[in-house]
């Protein structure tokens, strides 16, 4: 048997101009996760239990392009890929097939990593119950191959902040940079309980950005600013400085189009609630929120947000 887990991820800072080459900040969630658990089995084939997105399949009989199906693939039926090298099935082993169960906490479509948690937690069960070991940094491209399936144009941020289980400064295609966290600080997350496709956002501010770049580029440049301006105020311990980059990158975020009523609402609820600033976090339109505050005022924060709204709240401190 082997197990594996991964956790979710919230964006602090830079979404959507992270796709464009700026810098972003993002952070574990440990309390919401993904896990997984595969087994031998008597019955013949590869055989994936779901629950939480009622599949209960056999692989063959998944779509090819299926984010899931792909993972296992690649270990098992594809003849010498890179990252992995695949372990015929059968090969060393004592069942005529094997089980695959994945569980997850994480809400999907919601910003909070769901499909890249999933794929990182299959990647490592895989590759330990095959005894195929894999660094950090091809669990980590591999999973980035598999987003793209969900994303099309993902800049990799959560794949990789969810790979590392670390607060990361991520600038695509450079080398991950681990966030020497100060102070630990706290946030609320508030879901708006709207389901709302990140391809869709992508997508959306890419036309934004086709129609006139050099308004969109200005703006990006901005969130840059804001990320890196985040990045030192967290390395610094003036944590309470973030809540003001908050409020200015969710206001940029607005312009993008990729806020919501729904957010908007839980964004002014948890500022009017004392928090020191607040912005939507992820693809936006839907999905997450989130709220700097003191400690002491988390939990009537989250009030708030439930009150305003919110599906769910999660108080989560962001450490070294
Ligand atoms: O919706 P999420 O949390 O997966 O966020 C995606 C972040 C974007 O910047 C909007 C897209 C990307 O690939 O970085």
């Amino acid at each position: 048997m082997a197990t594996s887990s991964a956790p979710g991820k919230i964006i602090l800072f830079g979404e959507h101009a992270v796709v464009y080459g700026r810098p972003a900040l993002a952070v574990p969630v440990m309390q919401v996760h993904a896990d997984v658990e595969i087994t031998d089995s008597p019955r013949a084939g590869i055989w994936i239990n779901a629950p939480d997105i009622d599949l209960h399949a056999e692989l063959n009989s998944l779509p090819s392009g299926h984010p899931i199906a792909s993972v296992i693939k690649k270990f098992f039926l594809r003849p010498a890929p890179s990252p992995p090298t695949p372990l015929p099935l059968g090969e060393g082993r004592r069942g005529e097939g094997i089980e695959i169960n994945i569980s997850s906490t994480i809400p999907v479509a919601s910003g909070l990593g769901s499909g890249a948690a999933v794929s990182v937690a299959l990647i490592c069960a895989l590759s330990s119950f095959l005894s195929h070991p894999l660094s950090d940094e091809q669990v980590n491209q591999f999973a980035y191959e598999i987003e793209k399936l969900h994303h099309g144009t993902p800049s990799g941020i959560d794949n990789t902040v969810i790979t590392y289980a670390k607060p990361v400064y991520f600038i695509k295609r450079q080398p991950i940079e681990i966030l020497k966290v100060g102070e630990p600080f706290t946030i609320v997350i508030g879901d708006t309980g709207v389901h709302a496709l990140t391809k869709e956002s992508v997508s959306d501010v890419r036309k934004l950005w086709e129609a006139d770049k050099a308004k969109w580029e200005k703006v990006f440049d901005e969130v840059g600013e804001i990320a890196k301006k985040a990045r030192e105020k967290i390395e610094s311990d003036a944590w309470e400085k973030l809540g003001e980059l908050m409020n200015q990158n969710h206001a940029l975020l607005q312009n993008m189009t990729v806020s919501s009523p729904e957010l908007d609402k839980l964004v002014s609820a948890a500022r009017q609630a004392g928090a020191l600033g607040a912005k939507m976090s992820g693809g936006g339109r839907g999905g997450n929120m989130i709220a700097l505050v003191e400690p002491e005022i988390a939990e009537a924060v989250s009030r708030s947000l439930k009150d305003a709204g919110a599906k769910n709240t999660i108080i989560t401190t962001v450490s070294p």
